[in-house]
């Protein structure tokens, strides 16, 4: 695979510093941090039960295990860890390095991680996919498309690291005026649920300009489903309504 031309990146600087403060956050169950925490307890089953056959999810403690599976914008190793815990082989990447030290570091806290720890690397996407082209089962950009500088190269360059058969699986804000309302200004500013001043409304974007882009990279969309968070009892459902998160598979066509 050719490398990108250097002039074209994924990486938003000031993307990089915003999340790299957040360092000192990223693992505390109780702070801003916090909705990415309880995203993980649908998530993580969200791609074990797409990645898994039925017949394996039984047998095993660890259905998971071998599948590679890349977490770009891994940030401090949240959803890494926990996708590690099944069993997968985990690439955790971030274009942070001072996030990449702290999932590093914090690899070392749980025992079933340190049995079977992620392997992280301080890049880009396009760094990373010109080394490991066709080599994934999965790729999970989760909460990232929000906070990169070109999601059409972005998305190229995760289906690039991606074997002819693997998914790829996406959580993100819809772009809608209720999701810049309620995820923007009332998360952020009034509930102080989310970091200030770390989304974007220009950024977001909506299910079709992301089934679009798939598509035009080979990829086959398999579903679109909303998600809602309640921000009282910080947890998330699966909703019918697309409007303010949703998640998206799609597989990488022979
Ligand atoms: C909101 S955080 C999501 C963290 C993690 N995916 C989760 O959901 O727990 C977004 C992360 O993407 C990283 N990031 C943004 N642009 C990137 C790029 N082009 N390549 C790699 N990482 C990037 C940021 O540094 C940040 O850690």
């Amino acid at each position: 695979m050719s490398k990108p031309d250097s002039n074209q990146t994924t990486v938003d600087k000031g993307e990089i510093e915003r999340h790299s403060k957040l360092t000192g956050d990223w693992w505390s169950r109780n702070g801003v941090i916090q909705a990415l925490h309880s995203l993980n307890e649908i998530r993580v089953p969200y791609i074990a039960n797409s990645l898994v056959l039925e017949s394996d999810k039984v047998k095993s403690q660890q259905p998971l295990a071998n599948k590679l599976i890349l977490d770009i914008g891994c940030g401090g190793g949240l959803l890494s860890e926990s996708l590690a815990k099944l069993g997968a082989i985990v690439t955790g990447v971030d274009a942070s390095s001072t996030l990449i030290d702290l999932a590093k570091e914090h690899s070392n806290v749980d025992p079933e991680v340190a049995k079977n720890k992620p392997t992280y690397y301080c890049a880009s996407i396009e760094e990373h996919a010109h080394k490991f082209a066709n080599y994934y089962d999965a790729v999970v950009a989760s909460e990232i498309i929000d906070h990169v500088a070109n999601v059409e190269l972005f998305l190229k360059q995760c289906v690039e690291t991606l074997k002819p058969g693997g998914k790829i699986f996406i959580t993100t804000p819809n772009k809608t005026r209720l999701s810049q309302f309620l995820v923007i200004f009332v998360a952020e500013n009034v509930l102080n649920i989310i970091p200030k001043g770390i989304h974007t409304y220009d950024k977001f974007k909506s299910p079709k300009e992301v089934s679009a882009l798939l598509q035009k990279n080979n990829c086959q969309v398999n579903s679109v489903h909303g998600l809602f968070y309640n921000p009282i009892t910080d947890n998330w459902f699966w909703s019918y309504f697309q409007t303010l998160w949703y998640a998206l598979e799609a597989t990488k066509l022979c």
